[in-house]
Parts: structure tokens; sequence; C-alpha cells
């Protein structure tokens, strides 16, 4: 009976009217949210080589993309600070007068209620060593006394005005950790983030840059190794355990299998990352004419939702969500 030619299974396929009918996967502005950078000390944004679209913003270059993302749709923006000056503790990290949380509070105030303002929680935009942690005598990451760093930043980042916290540092009992300082202090509302499966890999190269790390060697004591699945969904059911509002996946399309798996493992909201080297490597291959730039990046895109992702945060978000209208 479901069998050629009583069947034929093109017949869904015979206009884009019926296809756009039993399309499966919705892509939508409201999906997408920004990962933004923010310099300490820019008066004129500063390009990023290795990402070409994409600039370290001064305070006011910004305010304006939030802007035009928050009117674009786009669901919210990922903020990231690169400091002046980096030391061993990161102390920038939770200084109110640091940059991470001063551009928070602009941009809070600027599109707070139009999209939810997101903050990076991890050291290593402002520690001298570029490690996620602070480090100890051995000159290795000390996970427990990292968590203590951790709390402050995040009450320092909820103070500012950011709506969700984006814990991407990998230490043990970090969702756990700064649930209970935020709560202790009030912030309930705070949503946690929790870059649960995130993998140390080479696709966060062009990062790299766009932070100007400090980096020397890599992270894998703490980020999971590409070759693991499992280790992938038992990261996030600890972090769903811990209090985690939301788990993600991170890249996102070398680890799709991962995203499903956690999407079929928990209960709660699960995102992807769709990283820098993902960004990279399409703008390299259409800026040389080899594929097509637009349906490239709506298919990555689609491919990491029907993956499993409820949201992505993707550096095209703004255009993508402009194209999506
Ligand atoms: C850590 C962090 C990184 C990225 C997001 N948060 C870098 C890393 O773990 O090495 C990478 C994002 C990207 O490559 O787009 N704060």
């Amino acid at each position: 009976m479901s069998r050629f030619p009583e069947t034929r299974l093109r017949r869904l396929r015979q206009s884009a009217p019926v296809r756009n009918l039993v399309r499966e996967t919705s892509l939508e502005a409201r999906q997408l949210v920004l990962p933004v950078f923010v310099r300490e000390g820019l008066t004129e944004p500063a390009p990023i080589g290795s990402m070409p679209g994409v600039v370290q913003h001064s305070l006011d270059s910004l305010r304006r993309a939030a802007t035009e993302a928050a009117e674009a749709g786009v669901g919210g923006v990922m903020l990231f600070g690169i400091p002046e000056v980096r030391d061993a503790e990161g102390s920038g990290a939770d200084d109110p007068a640091g940059i991470l949380n001063v551009a928070t509070a602009a941009i809070a105030a600027e599109v707070g209620e139009a999209l939810v303002v997101q903050t990076d929680l991890c050291l290593d935009e402002f520690t001298d060593h570029g490690h996620c942690g602070v480090l100890n005598a051995d000159g290795a990451v000390d996970n427990d006394a990292t968590l203590d760093r951790y709390r402050s930043m995040a009450l320092a980042q909820a103070r500012a005005g950011s709506q969700l916290l984006g814990l991407s540092g990998m230490m043990d009992g970090q969702t756990a950790a700064i649930r209970e300082a935020l709560d202790t202090e009030g912030f309930h509302h705070t949503l946690l983030l929790a870059y649960s499966a995130k993998y140390a890999s080479a696709f966060y190269g062009p990062f790299r840059e766009a932070v100007d790390s400090q980096l020397t060697g890599d992270r894998r004591t703490y980020q999971l190794d590409p070759g693991n699945r499992r280790e992938g969904v038992r990261e996030a059911l600890f972090d769903v355990d811990e209090g985690a509002d939301i788990v993600m996946v991170k890249p996102a399309l070398g680890f799709l299998d991962v995203l499903r798996e956690v999407r079929d493992a928990v209960d709660v909201p699960v995102w992807a990352y769709q990283v820098s080297g993902e960004y990279a490597m399409i703008e390299a291959a259409a800026g040389n004419g080899w594929i097509d730039r637009r349906s490239a990046v709506l298919e990555s895109l689609v491919s990491i939702r029907r993956a499993g992702a409820e949201a992505v945060l993707t550096y095209w978000a703004a255009e993508a969500a402009r194209w999506l209208r």
C-alpha cells in the first residue's frame, strides 16, 4: 500500500506552497540570539579579521547593534566583554565598573524590554593567562576557587541588569553555586543557561581573536573531548539537577547528534551555539563564491533547529532575522 506507484513521495515536494505547508521545522527570528563583543576603551568599532562582518564594539556601536537586533525581532543578545587590563584573578569580571557590567547596564536600559539581555559568565576574557578559571600554585585551573569568582561575577552581572547568565566556564558545580549565590541575594528571576556540553573545539579559533585571548595551551582539562557523546548528555543531566533553566550544546554543526540526544534526555529548553569557526567557514567559502551565503546560513540554522535546539546563538542572528521577516 505504502509503495510506488500508489504512493509518490515527491507529491509533498511539488511546489513551494506545499513544501511550506509540510515543513517539519520552523526557523524564526525570536529563536536567534546574537553574541556581541564590547571592548573597553574603543571609540569606533574594530573589525575582527577572521570573522568578516563581526566587530569588537564600542559602547555606542553596541547600543546601536542591540537596537537593530531588537528591531529585527531577535530573541536575545549575549554580551562578551574585552577589558583593557587583565590579571590572574580576572578582577575586571566582577567589578561593577568593568566593561561587561557597564555595557550590560547600558544595553538593559536600551533594549531590556524588547529582548533577553544575556551575559557570558566566564573568566577567560578577564584573566592574563586566558583560562576560564583561576590557577593553583601548580598552574592548573582550580575548580573550587573558581566557583567563588563565578558567584561574585554572577552577582555583578545580575546587579548590572543581565536577565540570563551564560555559564560557559565548564567548572564542576558551577550551576548550583551560581544559583545559590543569586537566590541568597534575591535574584530568583535571573535565568541560568548552562553550557553543559561544551567541547574543547578547534572551531573556537576566530573567537580567540575576537576577545584577544591570552591563552597558551588548551582547555582540555575542563571542556569535553569531541569524541564523547554520552558524557555530553551526562553533563546536561547534572546541570538540570543543579538548577539550570536552559542547557546548551556547543559547537553546533559538528555535535548535532549530542544535541538530539540531550533534547531527548532533559525537560528544559535546549539551545545550541553556532560558534565562530562555523561562521568563519561559511563566510570564507561564500566570500570565494564557492557556496551561496544566504542559503548556507539558513540551512545551517534550520539543521540545528531540526536536531533539537529551541534557540540558536549565531553571529548571523540579526541578518537572518531580517531575512526571515
Ligand atoms: C568562553 C567562551 C568561548 C566561546 C564562548 N565562550 C571560548 C572558549 O571556550 O575557548 C567561543 C565562542 C565561539 O567560538 O564563537 N568564555
